[in-house]
Parts: structure tokens; sequence; C-alpha cells
């Protein structure tokens, strides 16, 4: 069998690899009819243990889409949450469908599987990352400046899988970037370290800052997240350390004029983000979601063509 891939991590790609993707995605946005049978007949199993609306759906019509069906399986209904090992499951599994698409907690967990699978695997989240979003994201960013090179990001609130994923995104497709988070939520020193040493072999700024002025100012793209994502707790206390640092009209204006708002969904209007900006011209939500099922298609098409 020749050697299959799996889509678990930006980083495991190169810049050309990724950019082809998206190209794809901005080809099959303008053309869906031309890919309608591009997967036929092919089974994406879709494991989600997290609850998911973008994910879950952009999967299960992008396969159908490409001429082949999804395959839901919810926390429960898989032996795995009966004690079944990862490694069994992705065996069988892999006897029987033609890719796996997972949403979990434990990034072990998904590199787990795909290292027993012998189909390709796609991340669908952990709590570690995210790179299928940031796929649609660099899509979204593409499609509104003509480009992704040269721009800089500033992405303010928690240190979490999103954080991660955007700034591989961002030193892959040639984005500086400033990662904004109040003191005790910014992402682990090593990640900084690692990430820091990736954007400066890639020709790209990578910056951690409690201060909401420096990562904002000039800023062509503001992103924020959750506070308390899938998982997390610590509800009140997080909400009051977080309160200087939500996106409103404020930190729009240190941005640049002409700048765009993202966030990857779900979002909690007048915590991280004032309504006035989410709602507010220089929004881009909802092309940043439809965008999850170009992007998906792109993935999907790039890993399971035969
Ligand atoms: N952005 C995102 O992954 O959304 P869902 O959690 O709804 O899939
Ligand atoms: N950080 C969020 C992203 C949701 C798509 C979470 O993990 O809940």
């Amino acid at each position: 069998m020749a050697s299959k891939r799996d889509f678990l991590n930006l980083l495991d790609y190169t810049p050309d690899e990724l950019k082809g993707m998206i190209d794809l995605a901005i080809a099959m946005k303008k053309n869906p009819e031309e890919y309608r049978e591009a997967l036929k007949g092919q089974t994406l199993a879709m494991i989600f243990t997290k609850n998911s609306t973008r994910t879950r759906i952009s999967f299960q019509t992008g396969i159908y889409q490409l001429g082949g069906q999804g395959l839901f399986l919810g926390a429960n209904d898989l032996q795995l949450s009966r004690g079944e090992s990862i490694e069994d499951t992705a065996k069988v599994l892999s006897r029987f469908v033609d890719g796996i698409m997972i949403r979990t907690h434990a990034h072990s967990d998904v590199t787990g599987l795909a290292e027993h699978s012998s189909v390709p695997v796609i991340n669908g989240l952990t709590d570690y990352n995210h790179p299928c979003q940031v796929m649609a994201d660099m899509q979204t960013i593409k499609e509104k400046f003509g480009k992704t090179e040269g721009l800089k990001m500033c992405y303010l609130g928690d240190g979490n899988n999103m954080t991660v994923s955007l700034v591989n995104g961002c030193m892959q497709f040639g984005l500086d970037v400033s990662v904004v988070s109040p003191k005790g939520y910014v992402i682990d020193q090593k990640y900084q370290d690692e990430s820091t040493v990736n954007a400066t072999e890639r020709g790209t700024k990578v910056s951690y800052t409690n201060s909401v002025e420096e990562g904002a100012s000039g800023a062509d793209i503001i992103v924020t997240d959750t506070w308390i994502s899938m998982g997390q707790d610590g509800g009140e206390q997080k909400l009051k350390d977080f309160a200087a640092y939500q996106v409103n009209d404020a930190v729009m204006s240190m941005a640049d004029k002409d700048a765009i708002f993202m966030h990857c969904l779900p979002a909690h209007r007048d915590e991280e983000v004032a309504a006035s900006v989410i709602d507010g011209k220089q929004s881009v939500i909802f092309d940043e979601a439809e965008n999850r099922l170009h992007a998906q298609k792109a993935v999907m098409y790039n890993l399971m063509k035969k």
C-alpha cells in the first residue's frame, strides 16, 4: 500500500503543500460540480467525543459533495467508550472505511489512532490544536486580502488549541502574529520557545505579550476565541481575569483601519468579543464558518483521492 498521510498538525506539511490545499479549496468553492465524484463511494468515519456544529456538518456535507458518505460516531457509539483500545479501533475501522476524522480531548489519542490506522486520519480538534479551523481561516484571509504573506495577525485571548494552530498557520502562510493573553493564560513557555524558532526559520515573527495595545496595534486581522474551551472549567474567576482582554471597538481602533475580525465560533457575545464588533462591518465570521466546508473538502481530497 502506498504510504498514507494524516492531517494532525499544520507543521507536518510544507508551506507549499498547505497553500496548494487552500488554492484547491478556493477552486472547489467556485466550481463544486467539478469535484462531485472525486471521492465517489468512499466513507469517512467521524468520531466525536466533544460537541460540534461546524466541524460535524462541514465534514458530513463535504464528503457527500465529493461523492462519498460520512458516518457519525458519537461519544457513546463505539466500544472505545467501554475500553476498547485506540489501537484495535484504528485497525478495525481501517478495514471498513477510507478515512477517519476525530474530535477528542487528548492529542495522544489522535496520534495513536493515526499510528495504528492504515487510512488517513484527520484531526477535527483536540485539547492541543485545531488545524482544520486554521485552514479555513487562511482561506478566508486569502479571499479578503488576496494574499496571506506579509500580513499581521493579533490573537487576543486564552492560550489554547486555537492559539497553537493559529501560530502554526501564520508561520506556514507567511504572516507575523502577536499573541495577547492575560498573565497565567499564556500558552506553555516550551511551546512559545519552539514557535519562535520555527517562525524565524520561515522568516516570520511571533510574539507573546500581556499588552493589548502592543499586540493589536496595526494588525490586519484581529482574532479571538472563547475564554472557556470544551472540557475546561474555572468560569467566574476566568471571566474576571479576562475582563480587560475583550475584543471591543477600542481594540479594533488600534488595528489597521481595514482590519478584519475573525472567530472560529461558537462565540460568547460581550465576553471575549463585543456584540458591536462580531456583528459589525469588519467581522467575517460567517464567511470563515462557510470556508470550513471548502477547506475540509480540499483536505479530504488531498488525503483520500485514490
Ligand atoms: N469552530 C468549530 O470547530 O466549530 P464547532 O465546534 O461547531 O465544530
Ligand atoms: N477553543 C475552543 C474551540 C472551539 C472550536 C474549544 O476547544 O472549545
